[in-house]
């Protein structure tokens, strides 16, 4: 039986590495066409010759999210080679550790402008396309921190928590229009993430909890696409936890205090 994703044209940020380059090889196994953006083009390329290898056609583009008119090439990328965009994968971000009064203008300013504004210029490049299309799915990589705010890791939680407000959104606005808006949470996942977080931060960074790897993920991101919905969240057991902090914020503070500290063990996933 043919792939559901099969032909589909399929936009993502932030696959140079991790999620974003496991998504796009599980995407090309089922024919998928890609549209691969992030900074380093060599690793771009990269991705692109697995996806060619597993049968999938890739077109490669150096973007950085944090700028709008790059985003917007993107698009113009897929639209001009494949002729449309079915989906939009909102994935590339980056995380660092820091106490919310300590860290510096330029910290808060750089994570807002990559992970949440640069979900929101695919977003509202994404959004009149698929309109006029009338059919399109719109993704958006956030992360279980979505729901929670943690010590230590107080900016990169904003702007995940920022990213599934965007996306409810958007899907409500977008209802019964042909395009669909979801979010994605990750729990930790084995990827560059936490090494290029403990770069940023001048000391280690690691995720807690159960480890999963990217290829996990993607598959599951392969499996939304083919049936939207809502929310995807990859480890079933952390949407309950953090729906359950929602509900006990005083009670949560207190275990987390009790699990995490801000200057000792840090936690960002
Ligand atoms: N790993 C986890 O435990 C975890 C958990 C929950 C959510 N997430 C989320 O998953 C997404 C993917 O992260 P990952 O875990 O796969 O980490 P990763 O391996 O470090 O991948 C991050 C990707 O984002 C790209 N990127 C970073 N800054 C960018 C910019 N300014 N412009 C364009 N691309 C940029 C990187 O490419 P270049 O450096 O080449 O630009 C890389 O391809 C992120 O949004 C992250 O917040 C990760």
């Amino acid at each position: 039986m043919a792939s559901k994703t099969n032909g589909k044209v399929v936009v993502i940020t932030g696959a140079s590495s991790g999620i974003g380059a496991a998504t796009a090889e599980a995407l090309a196994k089922g024919g998928a066409n890609l549209v691969l953006g992030a900074r380093r083009l060599d690793k771009l390329q990269a991705v692109a010759a697995r996806v060619t290898d597993l049968g999938g056609q890739a077109q490669v583009m150096a973007c950085d999210v944090g700028s709008r008119d790059q985003v917007q090439a993107l698009m113009a990328l897929a639209q001009s080679r494949f002729g449309r965009v079915d989906v939009a994968i909102a994935n590339a971000g980056f995380g660092f550790a820091g106490r919310v009064h300590e860290i510096t203008e330029e910290q808060m300013e750089e994570i807002w402008r990559v992970n949440l504004l640069g979900t929101w210029y695919l977003m509202a490049a994404a959004g009149p396309l698929m309109l006029k299309q009338r059919q399109g799915h719109i993704i958006a990589v956030s992360s279980v921190v979505a729901r929670r705010g943690l010590p230590g890791m107080g900016p990169y939680c904003m702007t995940k928590a920022g990213q599934l407000s965007l996306v409810e959104a958007m899907r409500v606005e977008l209802r019964g229009s042909g395009v669909y808006v979801s979010s994605v949470h990750p729990g930790y996942t084995q990827t560059e993430f936490f090494q290029q977080a403990s770069r940023r931060s001048g000391s280690p960074v690691r995720g807690g909890g159960k480890i999963q790897s990217a290829q996990v993920v993607a598959r599951k991101i392969r499996s939304l696409i083919e049936h939207p919905r809502p929310e995807l969240w990859p480890m079933k057991m952390l949407r309950w936890a953090m729906l359950l902090t929602a509900m006990m914020p005083g009670l949560s503070d207190a275990a987390i205090a009790k699990t995490m500290r801000p200057r000792g063990r840090r936690s960002c996933d």
